[in-house]
């Protein structure tokens, strides 16, 4: 129909057209999720199959054309497209998942897809965090399932707004009107806490096509629309101009001294050239001078452009800070109430240091209380200590700066962060903030006149520690004690802190599983810094199991004060030592959480000293302590 008798300038005059109209469509975000056999890659295959035949139709001829003019290039149209996907591939904590897209002649969509069963939650919470609107899929002879509810639970968490029941596989009950309506009544009702917009179910089968993009014959009993009709008629209210300014700053721009310019994408609202705004974290007030883009300088720019702010002061933010409305300012915090979703098979463990990454943000956190778990079948709340795989639940979390921030309820794109297990790198959670803490707000570091330098220097030492890390029985203790006491011999201002000893006070409501560990290790990394300030040398021996910790540890002291000493002893001689007779004990199960047994040692692998103990006299490997630390200060 796009005559071939046309010329070329008419060609392209068409071609930008169809591209024009492509640019005005609207997005819809969409995830699928349900349990894992029900269908979810299949109908993505087939939508994707579908209405690329559809569009296919009008392309046909416009796509020869263009090529044979070369206006173009073959992939234009989709090229252009998928520009906007990679857009959003880029932003930090959506990175998890593949996005794929297809456009129909009304709209365009982007669908998280997450290929494969394995992480089907983790995947699903991550794409979920900036979709529209979730196709939740149940099997029509499996009914639904403790994961369909799940993921519905998390949708809503997420803040999704509109469902799909697509009861699928409906061809294997015969199109029987009578499943449907049970499975649908059963979901409504418990859905009904959710406070979705709109709850739409549809009988179809993914694979036959029926009520996908094709009204079924074989169910006329359903009045309602095919998938593809929803999908192309749901009104989402995509609101995010409508908040308040917020522009999280990406990097700051200094070519020269004139020019400093703030670059990041608009994640709400609008700015316009002269508009009062604020820098979150330090309050300053100032005025934009200019928006700048790569199509030149606008006198406006809204959610989802990129831009380079430059302002009327000189102020200071760097990356990770906000430059927001003067009028509506985010919260600026340390501490907060976050949901989190769970979802590696570490468990969660409070009191751990983990890596808190907002969209361009990051800053270690941890997760100081888990406040309840949300039974997802019955939304009841528990009392839990950790949160294992697949887990939701409502924590408290301290950061070790404070971060910018709006409560997710009112702005999902500033209120989202995942977080990242420091030792593996996994992305191994995802939470939502609730609201601010207040009770630490109010807590200021107090100036002392006396301070850590002064302290230090009435002793005449260098204050530092000595962290004694290795298996029960491996020698920390009586390597840690006779080098103590050589160190006073020599009027050095000691103290030694001793796992066993700890543990009669300070810790003696601690026991021996993970998050007991962790939080052993805390307290002891504490007492360890404040004897520091004191002036002290430190030496700690404890077996403490777990890099993390340690590393926790090290982190506390400032650079240089702190010295890792490996004690390694195999195993086997531990336990033919025994000097308590606890190895007999767990090896035959009655001690729990043994470590070495039951329970991991994970190995330094860049301690400062590393002594091999085997055959080797307490007093020599002191000797060997003693020369590093002082070849370290000569
Ligand atoms: S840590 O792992 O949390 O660092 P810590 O050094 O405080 O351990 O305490 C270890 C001491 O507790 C051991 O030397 C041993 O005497 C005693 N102990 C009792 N039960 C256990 C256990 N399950 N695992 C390891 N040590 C245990």
């Amino acid at each position: 129909m796009h005559g071939r008798a046309q010329e070329p300038a008419a060609q392209n005059e068409e071609l930008n057209e169809f591209l024009a109209r492509q640019e005005e469509k609207t997005f819809l975000r969409f995830l699928t999720c349900g349990s894992v056999d029900d269908g979810k890659s299949t109908l993505i295959g087939r939508l994707l199959y579908d209405t690329k035949l559809i569009l296919e139709d009008q392309l046909a001829t416009l796509e020869s054309d263009s090529r044979k003019y070369g206006t173009a290039g073959a992939d234009i149209d989709f090229a252009l497209l998928v520009d906007g996907l990679e857009a959003e591939r880029e932003q930090g904590i959506t990175i998890d998942v593949a996005y794929r897209f297809f456009a129909t002649d009304s709209r365009k969509f982007i669908v998280a897809d997450t290929p494969g069963h394995e992480q089907y939650t983790r995947n699903m919470a991550t794409g979920a965090s900036t979709a529209d609107l979730a196709i939740v899929l149940v099997d029509a002879r499996q009914g639904i399932l403790t994961q369909t509810r799940r993921h519905t639970f998390i949708a809503s968490l997420l803040g999704i707004r509109h469902v799909v029941l697509a009861v699928n596989k409906i061809d294997l009950v015969d199109f029987d009107q009578a499943v449907f309506d049970r499975l649908v009544e059963e979901y409504r009702s418990f859905a009904a806490e959710m406070n979705f917009a709109t709850l739409t179910p549809i009988p179809m089968s993914a694979k036959l096509g029926d009520n996908v993009t094709m009204r079924s014959p074989k169910t006329v009993w359903h009045q309602g629309p095919t998938l593809l009709e929803y999908l192309e008629a749901v009104q989402v209210d995509d609101d995010l101009m409508a908040k308040p300014f917020r522009l999280p700053v990406q990097y700051v721009n200094r070519p020269n001294a004139d020019f400093r310019g703030f670059c990041g994408t608009i994640a709400s609202g609008a700015i316009a050239e002269g508009d009062e705004i604020v820098v979150a974290r330090s309050g300053r007030r100032t005025k934009v001078k200019r928006i700048v883009t790569a199509d030149g300088d606008l006198p406006r720019a809204e959610a989802g452009r990129a831009v380079t702010i430059l302002l009327a002061d000189e102020v200071d933010a760097s990356r990770g800070d906000m430059l927001v409305a003067a009028a509506a300012r985010p919260e600026v915090a340390d501490q907060f109430a976050a949901n989190i979703v769970w979802f590696d098979e570490h468990a969660l463990v409070p009191g751990r240091s983990y890596l808190l990454r907002t969209e361009t943000d990051q800053v270690p956190a941890s997760i100081t209380d888990i406040r309840h778990r949300v039974d997802v079948n019955s939304f009841a709340h528990e009392a839990a200590r950790t949160l294992e795989i697949n887990e939701v639940g409502l924590c408290h979390l301290s950061t070790q700066a404070p971060i910018v921030f709006d409560a997710y309820a009112e702005n999902r794109a500033t209120g989202a962060f995942v977080l990242v297990d420091r030792m593996t790198n996994r992305t191994v959670g995802t939470g939502t903030i609730e609201h601010a803490l207040r009770r630490a707000s109010n807590i200021h570091w107090q100036d002392l006149d006396i301070d850590r330098a002064a302290r230090a220097a009435a002793k005449h030492q260098a204050p530092h520690v000595l962290w004694f890390t290795g298996l029960s029985g491996s020698g920390k203790s009586t390597i840690a004690n006779l080098l103590e006491k050589k160190l006073h011999a020599s009027g050095r201002h000691t103290y030694l802190l001793d796992g066993d000893n700890v543990r009669h006070g300070l810790n003696r409501d601690l026991g021996f599983t993970e998050a007991d560990r962790v939080e052993n290790i805390r307290r002891v990394s504490e007492v360890a810094r404040l004897m520091t300030d004191a002036g002290l040398i430190v030496l700690v021996s404890f077996i403490s199991p777990f890099r993390a910790e340690r590393r926790m540890a090290r982190e506390m002291m400032a650079e240089s004060e702190f010295v890792e000493i490996f004690v390694d002893t195999p195993f086997e001689e531990c336990a033919r030592r025994d000097p308590k007779g606890l190895y007999a004990k767990a090896l035959k199960g009655k001690i729990k959480n043994f470590t070495g047994v039951d329970s991991p040692y994970e190995e330094p692998e860049n301690a400062e000293i590393h002594l091999h103990t085997t055959g080797r006299a307490p007093e020599e490997l002191v000797e060997e302590i003693a020369a590093w630390l002082d070849g370290r200060s000569r």
